[in-house]
This record gives structure tokens, sequence and C-alpha cells, in this order.
């Protein structure tokens, strides 16, 4: 079976996006190999964050993955920061990247627009090579992610390549994995863009309680056409309110379109808002649950010990091919 990896970013609140994009299919693939599910606290610097809050965001995104059902005893949870053959692996990495290709990433170019060039982190820049560095560390070839991901671990394909090209079979091919829907949640208030962790309007928030996470359903921008229909170009709004109901519900847009003939998007969108709240309040729940429980730094510590076992050998593994070890 082969191994699984996977992370979340402690940046902002966490959205329906992270939740129908990764961690549904996380709970979903932890049976079928060694899953590696970790929080990606080192990536959370790369923009400006006040410590308590990603340190409480870091804890927070493990109660939710124990929330949605992932078992500790099946899927090992850890902070990347607990295990430091990730910065390690990075530091010879980033000479196997370059600048070129960087700075064509998408989500470098989206987050460094309006910034001025002396305030951009080179942390920013870099981040897919540290991010290369966490795919490749865990011999993980199925990299379940949403959409905006995919770039970044297709560059980690493009490193493992040129890596391996130059020493032999030292790195495991990655590949991404996206849902076949739901793999880019789009934001309510303008469905021309993704659902991010920083649009209070247009973002649902897990933390989000459920009456306001009604609301939000119910003023969520559609369009003049009328017709409940699967037209992502001219329905956008519509199309995406389609998609959270087939990803939760499991209907498909076809059956959607039969349900809502000659309905108005008020009914629609009602029913929109009743799919997500059922499925929330059972996950809200589970996370107070755990949050009460105090388990989750046990969780942490356990995932970490196993993750650095696996880490460290892939990172002696690289540091001998490249000629770094001593005897
Ligand atoms: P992050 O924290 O931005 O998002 C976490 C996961 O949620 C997915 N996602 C979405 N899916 C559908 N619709 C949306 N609107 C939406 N918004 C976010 C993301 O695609 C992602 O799967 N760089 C990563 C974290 C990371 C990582 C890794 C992931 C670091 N190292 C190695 C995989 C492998 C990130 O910032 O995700």
């Amino acid at each position: 079976m082969d191994n699984i990896l996977s992370g979340i970013k402690p940046t902002g609140q966490l959205t329906l996006g992270n939740y129908i994009g990764a961690i549904k299919n996380f709970v979903k693939v932890q049976n079928e190999g060694e899953t590696f599910l970790f929080i990606a606290d080192l990536h959370a610097l790369t923009l400006p964050i006040e410590p308590n809050v990603l340190h409480d965001n870091s804890r927070d995104i493990a109660a939710y993955y124990l929330a949605a059902g992932l078992d500790p005893k099946k899927a090992n949870i850890f902070l990347q920061s607990d295990v430091p053959a990730h910065s390690e692996l990075a530091i010879i990495l980033q000479n196997y990247l370059y600048m070129g290709e960087l700075s064509r990433m998408t989500q470098f170019k989206d987050k460094s627009a309006k910034m001025k060039e002396e305030a951009i982190g080179l942390g920013l820049f870099a981040y897919p090579v540290l991010m290369a560095a966490d795919i490749v560390l865990y011999d993980s070839k199925r990299i379940p992610v949403g959409e905006d991901q995919v770039q970044h671990v297709e560059l980690a394909r493009d490193l493992v390549k040129r890596f391996n090209n130059r020493y032999g079979d030292v790195l495991v091919m990655p590949k991404a994995e996206i849902a076949k829907v739901g793999a880019r949640i789009m934001s309510l208030s303008d469905p021309t863009k993704k659902m991010s962790k920083s649009d209070p309007k247009g973002d649902i928030y897990l933390k989000d309680d459920l009456e306001v996470i009604r609301k939000k359903i119910m003023s969520a921008v559609t369009d003049m056409v009328g017709k409940v229909k699967y037209d992502p170009v001219n329905q956008p709004g519509v199309s995406n309110l389609m998609t959270i109901m087939s990803s939760l519900s499991g209907k498909s847009f076809d059956e959607i379109e039969k349900e809502f003939d000659g309905k108005g998007y008020g009914d629609f969108k009602r029913a929109v808002a009743d799919v997500v709240c059922n499925e929330l309040a059972p996950f809200k729940a589970r996370y107070e649950e755990v949050i009460k429980s105090g388990l989750v730094d046990e969780v942490l510590s356990r995932g970490a010990k196993r993750a650095n076992e696996i880490a460290e050998k892939t990172l002696k593994r690289v540091q001998k091919a490249v000629g770094l070890y001593s005897k």
C-alpha cells in the first residue's frame, strides 16, 4: 500500500473549502496506506502571524482532523516543526529548484502581488521548496489536495525527476489527488474567486455558528438566470452551491437539477444550507469533545515520533546521495 501525505497551513480559520477539498478526503484515504497528515506551521510563518494565533490555530487543526474522523491509530498527525528533517531537507532541495520556476507559482504571484519587493520574505518565495521536502520525506506516492495546490505538487514531481536523474532512485515520485467534485470551492460573495481563509463574507468558517452559516448561504451571490443548472461559466454562484451540495450529499449535478427544476433560488439555498448544517453539526460537536478531552497534544507527540522515524531515514538517504556523510 502506498504512503499518503497532506497538510494544512494554520494561517486563518479553516473553511468549508478546506473541509470539502481536503479534510473529507483525508478521512477516506486513511485506510488505504500509511497516512501522514501534518499541520504546516513552518509554512504559516511565510506571512506575518501572531505567535499565539499560530500556536492556537495549529492545535485547532489537529482537533478538526480528529473531529472529522481521522483515527490517530491509523493516521500520523503531527506538527511540521516537530520534525526537523523538513527544514534540513529543504536546505538541500533548494539547490534543485530554480528562481524562474518559483517565480511562476500562482500562489506566490497572488500573495506577493500587492507587496513591495523589499517586503516579500524569502520564505514566501521558497515556499514550494519546503513543500517539496514535506512531500518527499515520507516516500508518499499519493498527495490528496485541493486544486490550488496541484501546481506545487507538480513542481515537487519536477524536482524528484531532476534529483533522481542526477543521483539515482533516491526519491519516490508523488502524485496529486484531487476530489472529483469539490476540489475548488468558491467564495459565496464572489464565486469567481476561491474560498480562502481571509474573506469573512464569502467564506464559511468551520468555527461559524450554524445560524451564521445559514445566513451566509442564504445571501450567497447567484445570478439573474433563475434556474438551478450546473454551468460554472454563466452561473458560477449557483454552480458553486451545487458543488457544495453534491460533495456533501453524494447527489449528482443531474439529480440536483431535476430536484430543483421549476423551484426558486430561495428553496435551493435553504436545501444547501440544510445539507451543510447537517454535516457540520455533528462535526462541530465532536470538535468540542476533542478540545475538552485534552487529547490533542498526546496525539501530536505520538504522530511526531513516527514521522521522525521515517523522515530521518529519507533525510539520511538524501544526504548520502549528495555526498553529505562522514564515513
Ligand atoms: P492550505 O492550508 O491553503 O489548504 C489546505 C488544503 O485545503 C485545500 N483547499 C481547498 N479545497 C477546495 N476548495 C477551496 N476553496 C480550498 N481552499 C483550500 C487546499 O488545496 C489544501 O489541500 N501549501 C498547503 C499546505 C501544505 C501541503 C504540503 C499540502 C504544505 N506542505 C504538502 C500537501 C502536501 C496549503 O497552504 O494548504
